[in-house]
């Protein structure tokens, strides 16, 4: 029988699906309840110096529906508001009421030694598991040069990490930003500087547009508004893709995450190279309940592909990813039409011809593939409304 348990460098986590530092871990008593509910971890919400002020916005989300389906979120919000102490009492408690469950203390500072040090030093005391350094949050908050303001910039990731590094006594994980040109020139700048894991990604920066009627901003405060992160489904491939990319640069320990719904999603990041997974956006729409179908999914689909366990999952996919170069240009499909499911709409005739390549033709009863134009796109495939099209060799 499979198991879900798993370790990341020396941490022993009870499943791999960790509550990402946000909302659902804002405080002590939710956190106590996701995990009475069987979370294995949670990253705590970013824990900054007292000193250091800030005032939220109101309202600070906004949804992208589709069906009436949330599938994209947008937020403003900062950082925890809860005091160094309020943390440090807190996860004595809930170490002491869970003592398998882990606990990642996400942090942030202004950039300056003695403030990331100072933090560590107090956070060492207490019995988490792992630091993770918010070096990615796009709001939070670049006027005082910190959040993605320091993730942007690998000379500055690798010095706050270091300084990290001098006194931390737990691994130090460096949760990267995906608003840059290149993830993996971050992520080597930190692993040089000594960090022992990266976690990734966190919110891409977006704006969620203008209403039409009132011609005020969707997330309208008093009439402005301000760019801010993206999360859930909507950046699912781009954090697919940013793992994909440490994982092709780094053997370090990846906490993978960004728009993870369902167990299928977390096997695809564990897949790619994450060693756990770390889920918010999903958990703030539908609750901390939606844990016992990512946990008996996943064990399913182990016992299902005769997989013993997490890490004999992790990287399965790695392999299979490389540049376009390296693709094999002989390879070439073509459309199959299922005639039993087509209902000769004509769509896929209109888009064919509307999109260059003229390789469809209604005849009579049938959609007819010219062979020598078709250059096995897809698209057709893509666009049947009644998924009669399937690409295959001939
Ligand atoms: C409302 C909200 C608040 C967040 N706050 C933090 C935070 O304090 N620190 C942090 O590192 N990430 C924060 N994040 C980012 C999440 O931890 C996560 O990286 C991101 O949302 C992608 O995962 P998801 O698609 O599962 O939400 C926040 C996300 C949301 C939606």
């Amino acid at each position: 029988m499979p198991t879900l348990k798993t370790s990341v460098l020396e941490i022993e986590l009870e499943n791999p699906f960790i509550l990402a530092s946000a909302p659902p871990t804002a405080s002590v008593e939710s956190i106590d309840k996701a995990f009475e509910m069987g979370w294995g971890g949670a990253s705590l919400k970013t824990i900054t110096p007292d000193n250091l002020e800030m005032v939220e916005a109101s309202p600070r989300y906004e949804t992208m529906k589709s069906k009436g389906k949330i599938i994209g979120f947008q937020n403003i919000e900062l950082l925890s508001h809860k005091s160094v102490q309020y943390w440090c009492d807190g996860i004595d408690y809930l170490k002491k009421k869970h003592p398998d469950k882990v606990i990642i203390a996400s942090i942030m500072a202004p950039v300056e030694r003695n403030e990331w040090q100072n933090l560590v030093k107090i956070l060492n005391k207490t019995q988490i598991d792992a630091y993770e350094l918010n070096f990615s949050c796009p709001h939070g908050m670049p006027e005082k040069h910190i959040g993605m303001a320091i993730g942007t910039s690998d000379e500055i990731s690798a010095l706050i990490t270091s300084w990290v590094k001098e006194v931390a006594t737990k691994p130090v994980f460096v949760k990267l930003t995906p608003n840059v040109t290149d993830i993996t020139l971050i992520a080597k700048a930190v692993e040089k500087a000594g960090c022992d894991g990266l976690a990734a990604i966190n919110t891409v920066q977006g704006f969620m547009g203008i209403n039409l009627d009132t011609l005020d901003p969707n997330l309208c405060i008093d009439g402005c508004s301000t760019y801010g992160g993206c999360s859930g489904e909507i950046i699912k491939p781009i954090g697919f893709r940013c793992v994909s990319q440490l994982r092709s640069c780094t053997d370090l320990p990846i906490l993978g995450m960004g728009g993870i719904s369902t167990w299928e999603d977390a096997a695809q990041y564990i897949a790619l190279g994450s060693d756990a997974v770390q889920i918010c956006t999903e958990v703030m729409i539908n609750g901390y309940g939606i844990i016992n179908n990512l946990k008996s999914g996943l064990l399913n689909y182990l016992e299902e592909k005769g997989l013993n366990s997490i890490k004999e999952l992790k990287n399965i996919a790695v392999s299979k990813i490389t540049s376009h170069e390296k693709l094999n240009k002989n390879y070439h499909l073509y459309p199959d039409i299922d005639n039993k499911k087509c209902v000769k709409c004509g769509k896929c005739v209109k888009i064919c011809a509307e999109s260059e390549y003229h390789a469809l033709k209604n005849n009579e009863n049938c959609i007819e593939v010219n062979k020598n134009i078709c250059e096995g796109c897809s698209l057709c495939a893509q666009i049947c409304p009644k998924e009669a099209v399937t690409m295959k060799t001939f």
